[in-house]
């Protein structure tokens, strides 16, 4: 990119206030990603001249040609985050510029600008600050940010795109599970895949989404919550819907546990909430009694360590849901039992993580990974 195309920019930002506010829904109501708050940031880009003045206005309807290539050629990306109100009513959003740095990733694997991370994330600032009071306060609940960036250029035409656009939008939304966890049982679909070796799994682009529905639909037709994608001959576990997939073992032997997770190989999206948990569980669990491990592991090992009772526990981690606990999985007519804790619907890591990583995003622990609003 020519040195003369204008970065994006928070100081040009230009604000233009709703004349109709919307109330917020009570908590209770609130459904993920159904209401928005009552603006959003708007950035144009465009290939002779950058980024284009950046705009937050009231939330509504994009007007496009028909032809742009988003509609035809699928360029578009995005990302989720979530914002949470602490205790003293500070505003944090939870390690986004981990996202920033995925949507740059996005962007340039599909010919789509990229932009300074710290830029946005200012602007992003000054829209969860305009629309401060949909951000809920009571623990459990969160703003979910959801920036995104399409190719905006009309014409038919497979080609590199010459105009763009970044947009952010933001959605009050309640605890994944309202009344506490629920394990969910996966089906393992072993007739289709999300990713492969050399495609782009490993980022988060629209095109990635759409064709994963139709396994989890068969999935749910036979009575399962979610589908557990596998890859290869080796039936490898990849991720669980649109989760990051951990299974804890235990060692016959001396009793030493092991949390695994698939290694980003390209096929894995590369999960922050995986990330936090890594870093989290080698940081904090006793080397004398955990392993933690990226490594391939397949179900027939999950099914044989159920079978000899060295499962200990399996979970999916995102941000929706932080950590979502699993009870069993089916594969090829059997299935595989995964120990919860005693009357309840989580295993004993599962919960340890889950608390961890809320006193992170409410502020009651303080650390780096919290980008306070100011
Ligand atoms: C396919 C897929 N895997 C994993 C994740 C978890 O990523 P994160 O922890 O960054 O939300 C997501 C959600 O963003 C996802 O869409």
């Amino acid at each position: 990119m020519s040195s003369q195309l204008a970065g994006l920019d928070a100081s040009k930002l230009t604000i233009t206030k709703t004349t109709t506010p919307k109330e917020r829904l009570p908590n209770e109501q609130l459904v993920f990603g159904k209401t928005f708050t009552d603006h959003m940031l708007i950035i144009d880009w465009d290939a002779e001249k950058g980024w284009l003045t950046p705009q937050i206005k009231p939330y509504g309807p994009l007007v496009m040609d028909p032809s742009a290539c988003v509609f035809h050629y699928a360029f578009e990306l995005f990302e989720g985050l979530k914002a949470y109100k602490d205790a003293e009513g500070k505003v944090r959003m939870f390690r986004p510029d981990m996202n920033m740095a995925r949507m740059n990733k996005s962007a340039a694997r599909i010919c789509l600008p990229t932009f300074d991370s710290e830029e946005l994330l200012k602007m992003i600032g000054e829209l969860l600050k305009l629309d401060n009071k949909f951000i809920p306060d009571e623990r459990g609940y969160s703003l979910y940010i959801r920036p995104t960036m399409i190719g905006t250029d009309p014409g038919l035409g497979v080609h590199t795109p010459s105009k763009a656009q970044i947009f952010v939008i933001c959605s009050p939304v309640g605890p994944y599970y309202k009344t506490g966890f629920k394990a969910v049982s996966l089906e393992a679909t072993d007739y289709a895949v999300r990713a492969w070796p050399g495609g782009v799994g490993d980022k988060k682009l629209g095109a990635n989404y759409a064709p994963c529905i139709k396994p989890q639909l068969e999935a749910a037709a036979r009575g399962f919550q979610q589908n557990l994608w596998l890859f290869g001959p080796e039936k490898n576990i990849t991720e669980v819907g649109t989760m990051n997939f951990f299974a804890v073992f235990k060692d016959a032997v001396t009793g030493k546990k092991e949390l695994v997770t698939a290694p980003l190989d390209g096929t894995i999206l590369e999960g922050i909430t995986r990330d936090s948990i890594l870093s989290l569980c080698r940081e904090r669990l006793s080397k004398d009694e955990w392993t933690i491990s990226e490594r391939y592991c397949s179900i027939d090992e999950v099914k044989e360590a159920a079978d000899k009772g060295l499962l200990v526990e399996a979970f999916g981690s995102g941000t929706a849901a932080v950590v979502s606990p699993v009870k069993s999985i089916g594969y090829h007519n059997q299935n595989i039992e995964v120990p919860l804790l005693p009357g309840e619907q989580f295993g004993p890591l599962t919960k340890q993580i889950a608390d961890w990583i809320a006193e992170l995003q409410y502020g009651i622990v303080e650390s780096d990974w919290s980008r306070v609003i100011g």
